[in-house]
């Protein structure tokens, strides 16, 4: 199959290529924006694997996604299926325009790029979280009239219903990942965002209690305390998405989400655990008045995450349970051990400068 797609040098994307060019006779078209990441990419491979993987400068935000006219020769009519993973992940709203151009527009450019090369599938990486302020995630489309915790969460809504619009010229299916964690076996992870960008707050905040000779003190994070974080390990995902190239049915939406998942509680003692420290704690919402300028301060480092910490989903993966049916992927089943396997990983390669 001639694939083509977005994202490949991100954290899910680096990963997704290895296994689609890994005992395959696939040929790989992967837009990339930046040289220097497409070449470490490339650099991954072994010489045979490199003459099926073919490197396409552009970016999503531009019409046609900036493709050079003798790449759109090559490529359109030629192309079986898109992956698009490519996005901006990061929820404030002071990135609303960005969120939109990249996600959105990035999208909608993407999607009449796809007509053109001729795709006959599409498949759309989007979130479990376009599941908003719901407690209960179905795999379905959702209203994107309804309340969103932020912009990341309501670009990823609508281009679900803008890719939906395209069914008439492809099969279209939608992935929804939820938060994606290091490999299951390894704990690598190639991300500074979500789980990993809340561990390197906390990590900076606990240097900023030595420094200030205040390690004694319990800190507080306002959260819920039956509040669940959904993890999904990195291979987990890639594995499904891989799968899904000769399984997925048109017009369906898949969430990838983890069926059990850990409190926000557990995770943050497993972090602490792995910080070396015990001086903080989740607080219900109503001890917000309260709060000491320190403990305003790491909630202010962990913002962006605050509604998550809140809130408690349970997500439906029926869909998901019938596309892995048969296959040697199993339905995730997540011990606290790999967790705290990941998040140590994290510590032990990514550690913040003292
Ligand atoms: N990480 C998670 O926990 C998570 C959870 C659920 C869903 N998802 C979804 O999974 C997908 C991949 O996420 P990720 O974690 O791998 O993100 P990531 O590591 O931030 O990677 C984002 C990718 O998008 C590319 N990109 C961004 N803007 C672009 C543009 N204008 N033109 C071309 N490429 C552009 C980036 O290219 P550069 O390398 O050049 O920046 C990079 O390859 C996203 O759609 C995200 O919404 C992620």
């Amino acid at each position: 199959m001639n694939i083509f797609l977005t994202g490949s040098t991100g954290f899910l994307g680096g990963k997704l290529i290895q296994n689609l060019i890994e005992d395959t006779d696939h040929h790989l078209y992967l837009l990339f924006r930046n040289e220097k990441k497409a070449e470490k990419i490339i650099s991954a491979f072994t010489r045979k694997q490199r003459k099926r993987i073919h490197l396409v400068h552009g970016d999503i935000t531009s019409l046609d996604c900036g493709l050079r006219e003798n790449d759109k020769k090559k490529l359109y009519g030629k192309i079986d299926i898109v992956y698009h993973l490519a996005a901006l992940v990061k929820f404030e709203e002071d990135l609303r325009q960005e969120l939109f151009e990249i996600n959105y527009d990035g999208t909608r450019n993407i999607l009449n790029l796809a007509v053109k090369m001729g795709a006959k599938k599409f498949f759309y990486v989007s979130t479990a979280y376009t599941v908003g302020k719901r407690n209960v995630g179905i795999e379905a489309l959702y209203d994107p009239s309804e309340d969103y915790n932020n912009p990341y969460e309501e670009s990823k809504v609508q281009s679900e219903h803008l890719v939906n619009s395209y069914r008439d010229h492809m099969d279209i299916s939608i992935f929804r990942p939820a938060i994606i964690v290091g490999d299951s076996k390894t704990g690598e992870a190639d991300s500074a965002f979500t789980l990993y960008g809340f561990m390197r707050a906390l990590e900076i905040f606990k240097k900023r209690t030595i420094r200030t000779g205040r390690t004694g003190q319990v800190y507080r994070i306002v959260g819920a305390i039956k509040g669940t974080s959904n993890f999904v390990p990195v291979d987990y995902v890639v594995d499904i998405l891989s799968h899904a190239l000769s399984r997925a049915e048109n017009e369906k939406v898949y969430n990838i989400t983890n069926p059990d998942p850990p409190t926000n509680l557990a995770i943050l003692t497993w972090i602490q655990q792995a910080l070396e420290i015990n001086n903080l704690s989740i607080v219900e919402n109503s001890a917000l008045q309260d709060l000491s300028s320190e403990e305003l301060r790491l909630n202010g480092m962990i913002e962006v995450f605050a509604a998550y910490l809140k809130s408690s989903v349970i997500f439906d993966d029926e869909n998901t349970k019938r596309l892995i049916a048969g296959s040697d992927i199993e339905h995730l089943n997540l011990s606290e051990e790999t967790i705290r396997m990941i998040i140590n990983a994290y510590f032990e390669t990514k550690a913040v400068p003292a």
